[in-house]
């Protein structure tokens, strides 16, 4: 089921936690930009390692949050959907990276509403797993619907510590995903079982050290090593956990997947 992937990254080069838009970002406690450069690197080399290629758009100087990549769109099937941040201290960042897509010879259309691009907007086999509550906009998911031409499956997520459906969800494959039923209202719980009965259900702990914020490519799984019982779940089902250490993102509220967004390409 291992598929070549291209994904988008951006370098933690002016990282820093400077305000707090979720429950993760202390801006007195200390934080260490050089070392988020160096476990983001790490994190690169992994995506190089298993032979995915990685494109990287420059940071910009007053946008700390721009590391978390997967925030910078949704693209399927070549067409790059924007995003309309919640939040002023990330505004400039939608703009950055529709100009880095549209550079790049990609058809970009402009977010209608709030819309925080793959943080929200999961492809899962042929249907988009969209999440609201905190951060994207109920009414991005039918733009969502029209633009990216696939059904859209609304979820509702209920805990502030994850406030993007990638913190609480993770597509594994075509036909399998891991989440955190918890982060979700009992409807949207009940949604998940019937669509993936074969779900990985992933603990609290694992949760806490946004294990769930993790990159697959149908194989291999790239998730922090703090989320150690998700690890051997996965790899009771045949998959191949990949530990990496993001302690300091995870101070910004972001772990693997935040610092990825998936390009996939037309046909
Ligand atoms: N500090 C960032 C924010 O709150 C973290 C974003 C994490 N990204 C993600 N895809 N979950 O917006």
């Amino acid at each position: 089921m291992f598929s070549h992937r291209r994904y988008l990254m951006c370098r933690p080069t002016y990282f820093a936690v400077e305000y707090t838009i979720n429950p993760w970002m202390d801006p007195t406690a200390p934080y260490d930009t050089e070392l988020a450069v160096r476990q983001w690197t790490a994190l690169r080399q992994v995506y190089t390692d298993l032979g995915h290629t990685v494109e990287e758009i420059d940071p910009l100087p007053g946008l700390p949050d721009m590391v978390f990549a997967a925030n910078g769109a949704t693209v399927v099937d070549g067409t790059v959907l924007a995003v309309q941040f919640r939040d002023p201290e990330r505004a400039d960042e939608g703009p950055a990276y529709a100009n880095w897509f549209r550079r790049a010879g990609f058809d970009v259309v402009e977010a209608k509403a709030v819309n925080e691009g793959e943080g929200d907007i999961l492809l899962a086999g042929d249907v988009l797993l969209a999440g609201t509550g905190f951060r994207t906009a109920h009414e991005s998911h039918l733009q969502a619907q029209e633009v990216l031409r696939r059904p859209v499956i609304s979820l509702q997520l209920v805990d502030p510590n994850f406030y993007h459906l990638d913190t609480a969800l993770c597509v594994l494959d075509e036909r399998t995903v891991a989440y955190l039923p918890e982060a979700f209202t009992p409807g949207s719980r009940e949604v998940l079982r019937r669509l993936f009965p074969d779900a990985i259900l992933a603990g609290a702990d694992d949760a806490a050290v946004l294990g769930l914020n993790a990159v697959s490519d149908g194989r291999n799984v790239v998730l922090p090593t703090q989320a150690g019982n998700l690890a051997q779940q996965l790899a009771d089902r045949g998959f191949t956990p990949i530990g990496v250490d993001l302690s300091e993102l995870r101070k910004a509220g972001g772990g693997p997947k935040c610092c990825t967004l998936e390009i996939r390409a037309g046909a």
